[in-house]
């Protein structure tokens, strides 16, 4: 058993303290904002993901997590100090670092022994040295330390699961020993684990997110190709899929890419490639292709009303992907800013991200319930693929429309059903419905 501070109660910093507590270690997890930290002492998930309250309450039960917004209290008798706070894009596109700064600054004030500081924050490449250099020049006394780069793989809503069953654990250090004592913590994990130095193991991060969102543009492309040749996108990536070079994941066509993640992080690994002259053309066009998947989905429904001036449409679904409340770059926002602008007037429900949704999108009018939210509608479009829309009564969905116009954004839907049921219904890619 070890204790472990981790600092940061977001998506990866409170699965990350609950996941370590659930493994058999002394997790204190902090944070500089109250209400959080307040929350959490009471039951409050500051975030919604699958399984995370009943994690952090056992633990917290168990004696094995506790809350802060203290560094001193936190860093007392902590071996390993693990900075997960947020790395948003600054105005260029480069990683915003002023929170990493003030964590490592934190850390150098309150630190009474010696401290293994872990990076698991997505951070620039060379972030390693610069928070050494932040620590050595706050520290009131020197008292050693070591640097080592944890990136973290983790998806939201399946963040506990991939925690628990990474593919494998990175870690980079100038330290072997730390980082090979970063590794024994990892050993429950089963996972294969690659120590190297930090600037790889930062590079390892960016290159993996940049290759994940360039499969999901490759996609969306052989997508647009499908529908205009005639043969079915869905099918393509599945037969793709079984060549174990190229793998079935990440391979589902529809409104792009979106999150807290792949957008900041491709735009700030191109950033790092123009700052030292080396010209990302691949991930220029990666992203380019992206954010087009959010004006064809108006060109879409535009074209499938006849017009979007006084239409009225409902979104189905506003989060950047299921089982998550994160709005961060979802696509929903720039496709409900793109039919307002045509002057459609919007409605929509989300099961879980309408509050967060709503600042937002302040002239969308939100429902608790998707057969309300669809009354009157002219068109609906499918732009989360939240379970729960399997399961609708499409006939109950579709009585309560003014015209049964569905743009189906995630390919949810059967497209024979849906003609069946008596849809005006077009999903992604799906080229053979033209064949028909
Ligand atoms: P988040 O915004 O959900 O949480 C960050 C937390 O850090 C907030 O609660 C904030 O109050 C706190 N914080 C900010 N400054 C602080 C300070 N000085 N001291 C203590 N706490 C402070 O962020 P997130 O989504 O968990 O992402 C964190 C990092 O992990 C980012 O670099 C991100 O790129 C990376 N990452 C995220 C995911 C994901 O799925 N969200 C997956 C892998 C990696
Ligand atoms: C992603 C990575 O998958 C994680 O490995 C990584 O740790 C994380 O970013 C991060 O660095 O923060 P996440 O953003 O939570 O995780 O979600 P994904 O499931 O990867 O989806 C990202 C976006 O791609 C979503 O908008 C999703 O709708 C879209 N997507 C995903 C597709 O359009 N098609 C797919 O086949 C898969």
């Amino acid at each position: 058993m070890e204790q472990i501070c981790v600092i940061g109660v977001g998506y990866v910093g409170l699965v990350t303290g609950a996941c370590f507590a659930d493994l058999g270690n002394r997790v204190i997890a902090l944070d500089v904002n109250e209400k959080r930290i307040e929350g959490l002492k009471q039951g409050v998930m500051p975030i919604y993901e699958p399984g995370l309250k009943e994690l952090v309450e056992r633990n917290v039960r168990a004696g094995r997590l506790f809350f802060t917004t203290s560094y001193a209290e936190a860093l007392k008798g902590t071996g390993y100090v693990f900075i997960a706070v947020g790395t948003p894009s600054g105005v260029n596109g480069e990683a915003d670092m002023q929170y990493v700064a003030a964590a490592a600054r934190s850390i150098a004030e309150n630190m009474t022994a010696p401290l293994i500081i872990v990076n698991k924050s997505t951070v620039p490449v060379g972030t390693g040295d610069w928070v050494a250099d932040i620590v050595r020049s706050a520290q009131p006394r020197p008292l050693p330390f070591s640097v080592v780069s944890c990136p973290e793989f983790l998806r939201e809503g399946t963040a506990i699961a991939d925690f628990m069953n990474p593919h494998r654990t990175v870690l980079g250090s100038l330290d072997r020993q730390a980082a090979e004592k970063v590794a024994q913590l990892h050993l429950p994990l089963n996972a294969p684990i690659l120590i190297t130095d930090l600037r790889t193991a930062e590079m390892i991060k960016y290159a993996s997110n940049a290759f994940l969102a360039t499969k999901i543009s490759f996609i969306n492309e052989i997508a647009d190709i499908c529908e205009a040749l005639g043969a079915d996108v869905r099918e393509v990536a599945k037969g793709m899929g079984y060549d174990k070079r190229i793998g079935p994941a990440m391979l589902e066509a529809g409104l792009g890419w979106g999150g807290s993640c792949f957008p900041k992080d491709v735009k700030a690994l191109a950033y790092m490639a123009e700052e030292k002259g080396v010209p990302p053309s691949i991930l220029k066009t990666v992203m380019a292709t992206n954010y087009e998947r959010r004006r064809m989905a108006v060109r879409k429904v535009d074209a499938m009303l006849g017009g979007l001036n006084g239409k009225v449409i409902g979104l189905l679904g506003l989060a950047f992907k299921p089982n998550t409340d994160d709005m961060r770059e979802a696509p929903s926002i720039d496709i409900a800013h793109g039919l307002i602008a045509g002057g459609a007037r919007l409605r929509a429900y989300d099961p879980v991200a309408m509050e967060n949704a709503r600042a937002l999108l302040p002239a969308v009018d939100m429902f608790d319930d998707p057969y309300v939210m669809a009354k009157g509608c002219d068109a609906l479009i499918v732009v989360t693929e939240w379970n729960e829309f399997k399961q609708l009564d499409l006939k109950k969905l579709k009585r309560q429309m003014r015209t049964p116009v569905l743009f189906d954004g995630r390919n949810v839907y059967d497209p024979v059903e849906m003609r069946k049921l008596g849809f005006v219904y077009q999903g992604v890619g799906r080229g053979y419905e033209a064949k028909e």
